[in-house]
């Protein structure tokens, strides 16, 4: 996507070809500084810290990450041994999104099959298809929810289809155009009058700080809010529908995504407001049938609640919020019921919430 005239993607191989460079998600949208990542170990630390986020990039960055731990076995005296658990470490970085096993595992599997002295290539070559065809896919997305914001557009005169997003499921978490994004940018570029309501996501404010940079970036009309305005809006008639990303979807229609998403829909449901989940099929676990019981909910440090980020003076910095012996409980995702989601947004159209439907879109997983 163009950033201040130039096109950029949140993940990319640096020309020497040894070192994936990544942009530091921690530090926007205040700083915008590149990061190197050159062995395994970097980019574990980089999924773990946040550096890269969001479901389809953390399973891109696990996939240039197993062609980093390619370069490394080179010298090794049992590489598969080497490889296997380089890729168990990688995918025990992030517990939610399944597209980190989903990527590695694919990108390991290539290499496993390949001569000794053509697995860097071939890891090279198996991350970059992964990361183009995330892109591919999100622009598909796009032009499948475009669809959606037209009608709601037709039915309204041409006036402002206002859409609420929770989280950043953007390019910045997706390689390029984003999944719940996808649909706005394709229909503000196609000119339908639109506006974004951006939750700002707490605790490490994806939506004030990522969404809100990459909508206004684009020139799309948006407004950052408290992730409790939602369901006021909704009662007032402010919000037309709801598009979300997830990190986790079953195969029976229960989707993982940011804590707070749950209850957006549950306000949906009770305003009558369509709530739209958009994903790649990457981000399906075919094997499991009850999110809420089922999908892996990550725990993260405390930390990240009582202290606050934000620019004081230039200089980004961080505040403690709540009184310093106060323990915070730091549940990252929510499994929102498939009971609740009008429907899926994916790379091959779109479908209801139900097991026949995802599975006539994809029957190649039956
Ligand atoms: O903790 P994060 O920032 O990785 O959480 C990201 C989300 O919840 C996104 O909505 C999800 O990964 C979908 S990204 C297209």
């Amino acid at each position: 996507m163009k950033v201040d005239g130039k096109n950029i993607r949140p993940i990319w191989l640096n020309q020497n070809r040894k070192t994936v460079n990544i942009i530091d998600q921690r530090r926007l949208p205040h700083e915008y500084i590149i990061a190197d990542l050159e062995t395994v170990a970097d980019v574990i630390m980089a999924i773990k810290e946040m550096y890269v986020r969001g479901a389809p990039l953390i399973g891109a960055t696990g996939a240039f990450g197993v062609f980093l731990a390619a370069v490394n076995s080179e010298d090794k005296t049992v590489p598969d041994d080497y490889l296997i658990n380089e890729c168990n470490r990688l995918k025990a970085a992030r517990p939610t999104a399944v597209n980190l096993s989903w990527a590695v595992d694919r990108v390991l599997t290539v290499v496993l099959k390949s001569e000794n002295s053509k697995r860097v290539k071939a890891a090279k070559k198996e991350a970059e298809i992964i990361s183009n065809e995330e892109a591919e896919n999100c622009r598909k997305i796009g032009k499948y929810g475009l669809a959606l914001i037209e009608n709601i557009s037709r039915k309204k005169n041409g006036k402002t289809v206002n859409i609420l997003t929770h989280c950043n499921a953007g390019w910045l978490a997706c390689v390029e155009y984003g999944t719940a994004t996808a649909p706005m940018y394709a229909a503000f570029d196609t000119r339908i009058d639109i506006h974004v309501w951006v939750d700002e996501t707490r605790p490490l404010n994806q939506g004030a700080r990522l969404t809100a940079w990459e909508l206004g970036k684009h020139g799309i009309n948006h407004t950052v809010i408290t992730d409790n305005a939602g369901g006021h809006l909704m009662q007032h008639g402010m919000v037309d529908m709801v598009i979300v990303g997830t990190d986790r979807t079953t195969y029976t229609g229960d989707v993982a995504n940011k804590i707070g998403t749950y209850l957006k829909a549950l306000a949906a449901k009770d305003n009558n407001i369509p709530f739209y989940v958009a994903l790649p099929s990457s981000t399906f676990d075919w094997t499991l049938r009850d999110g809420v019981n089922e999908i892996p909910i990550e725990e993260r440090d405390p930390d990240e609640i009582r202290y606050v980020q934000g620019l004081d003076s230039g200089r980004t910095c961080n505040v403690l919020v709540p009184p310093a012996d106060s323990p915070a409980g730091n549940y990252a995702f929510d499994v929102t019921p498939s009971r609740l989601v009008t429907g899926f947004i994916t790379e091959r159209g779109i479908c209801n919430a139900t097991e026949k439907d995802i599975l006539g879109l994809f029957p190649e997983k039956m």
